[in-house]
């Protein structure tokens, strides 16, 4: 599947199949890990077959069933667009695999989680992981203009990359960010809010996979 067709099918799922995950399917998430911590000095960790991180208990916003597989991401403190970008390029390559996800902040069982931390490192959220009862519904989705400077007559890349930017998952769906262009040189900026500067890194990988990052550099 093509990037644009990956983020358009990835959707937050939170209702799991009992089928574990299979072994070229965990090999195949771990190369990714492992680039992805070697590239960013991340300490993302893989935790498969564990249940107690999403054991169903109370009934609040976004209520997890079956989840027995999960990314915990870990890093440096001041990494928090690091994590949702690095996050999000995991969570591609899971959809790729066929394997459903969901970012979760804060409605998972923070003391049963596995993962470890170093010293100075801090566990940011948590990434569920597994095969899905559906693969979920598409988000409310804001227009071009709500997240962005673009007028019409500006290069087509742009359009593409703030199109790929809105399919992308954000904390409550808030899609608090803007883009703003001046000439090859994008800016994005996030909004005041809980989790933004995750969801910055978020948007930015969607954005570049939908402009190509042959066409711009980040301002
Ligand atoms: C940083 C972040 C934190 C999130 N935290 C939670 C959470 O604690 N519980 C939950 O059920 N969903 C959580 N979500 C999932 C969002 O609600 C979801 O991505 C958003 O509503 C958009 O829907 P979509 O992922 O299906 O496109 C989180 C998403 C992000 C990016």
């Amino acid at each position: 599947m093509k990037t644009l067709e990956l983020m358009k099918a990835r959707h937050s799922v939170r209702h799991f199949i009992d089928r574990p995950l299979d072994a070229e399917t965990i090999d195949a998430l771990q190369a990714e890990i492992d680039a992805c911590n070697a590239e960013s000095g991340m300490h993302i960790q893989l935790i498969t077959d564990e249940p107690e991180a999403f054991h169903a208990g109370k009934p609040t916003y976004g209520q997890f069933k079956g989840c027995r597989n999960y990314l915990t991401i870990v890093g440096p403190k001041g990494k928090d667009e690091e994590t949702g970008y690095y996050g999000e390029r995991i969570v591609l390559k899971a959809q790729e695999l066929g394997v459903n996800s969901c970012w979760v902040a804060l409605t998972y069982r923070k003391g049963k989680t596995q993962g470890v931390e170093s010293n100075g490192e801090k566990r940011y959220l948590v990434v569920a992981l597994g095969y899905g009862e559906t693969d979920g519904a598409t988000h409310k989705i804001k227009s071009i203009s709500d997240v962005s400077d673009y007028k019409t007559g500006d290069p087509d890349w742009y359009k593409a990359g703030i199109e790929a930017a809105l399919l992308a998952p954000t904390a409550m769906n808030q899609q608090k960010f803007r883009f703003e262009r001046n000439g090859n040189k994008v800016k994005a900026k996030a909004g005041m809010g809980f989790y933004t500067n995750i969801d910055l890194g978020i948007v930015k990988y969607h954005f570049e996979l939908g402009a190509g990052k042959e066409h711009f550099t980040w301002a």
